[in-house]
């Protein structure tokens, strides 16, 4: 018996795809069908990106980037894709830079942050650091492409010394997850994002204590520093900014789910 041939339209793979995406769990399966289609270079690597979508992987580490503030950031294997919600850090700390002003962005990730940031503001100072290899190669591609400056290491250690008492703008989106919350989070941020983009320690704010000790050494006088962190964990975050002599300010975004503790470093 001759082999039987399937001639299938555009219309019934893209149906058949929606299908799998909606079964896996995929909320917006129709959304990322279109993204992976005109993503795709040939029928082959559609159908590797499908399996590896339904399998749990993050949309963004298939597709190699991630809309961030209408921006495409590059985003690679086991680094953390950037959330939405941290589009409101950015809207908050560029209401508070200007043009020309020395940014810092720790735990940078793909230096999502600082990037946009660039973006909207034109043209800034801009240093991003994380201590995850991964992260630093990503964040080489994205904050090098606006002309700023990427150090892998250990928050502030990489960072050169003239910048001390003269960072306008310290943003840091550093990991927030209490350990015991780790088990809780979707498959694709507990399998596929590095632990050390997740794990804030035991009450989620190990790294924020030693983001918020150093940065009056950091800040210039009048300086802000600008972190994420979750309802919950707002006031502990707000207590850790005053003991440290950053005058702290709360900003919510309902819209968003997102919550940014802005502490100043005082003139005098
Ligand atoms: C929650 S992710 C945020 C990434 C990025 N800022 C964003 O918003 O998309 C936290 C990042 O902090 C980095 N990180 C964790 N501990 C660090 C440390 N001690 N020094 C520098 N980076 C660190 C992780 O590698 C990860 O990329």
């Amino acid at each position: 018996m001759g082999k039987q041939i399937n001639f299938h339209s555009d219309d019934e793979i893209e149906k058949c795809i929606i299908t799998r995406l909606r079964n896996a769990g995929c909320v917006f399966a129709e959304d990322e069908t279109k993204l992976l289609i005109s993503e795709a270079r040939t029928p082959d690597s559609l159908a590797v990106m499908v399996d590896r979508r339904v399998a749990g992987f993050p949309l963004e580490h298939i597709i190699g980037w991630a809309d961030f503030c209408g921006i495409r950031i590059d985003v690679e294997p086991g680094v953390f894709v950037p959330r939405r919600r941290t589009e409101f850090l950015v809207q908050q700390a560029a209401d508070l830079a200007f043009p020309g002003a020395i940014v810092v962005d720790l735990c940078c990730g793909t230096g999502a942050v600082g990037t946009a940031l660039t973006v909207f503001l034109g043209w800034l100072e801009l240093y991003a650091v994380d201590i995850d290899q991964a992260s630093v190669q990503c964040a080489r591609r994205n904050v090098t492409s606006v002309g700023g400056n990427v150090y892998e290491g250990d928050l502030y250690q990489p960072l050169p010394t003239k910048l001390r008492g003269r960072v306008d703008i310290l943003v840091a989106n550093a990991p927030y997850v209490p350990t015991e919350a780790i088990k809780l989070l979707p498959q694709e941020a507990r399998k596929h994002e590095a632990r050390v983009a997740l794990d804030g320690g035991t009450d989620g704010l190990d790294v924020q204590r030693r983001v918020a000790s150093e940065a009056p050494i950091w800040l210039a006088p009048g300086g802000h520093l600008l972190v994420e962190t979750s309802q919950q964990q707002t006031k502990k975050t707000v207590e850790i900014f005053a003991r440290n002599g950053l005058t702290p300010q709360v900003a919510n975004c309902d819209e968003l789910d997102a919550t940014i503790v802005i502490g100043t470093r005082p003139f005098l």
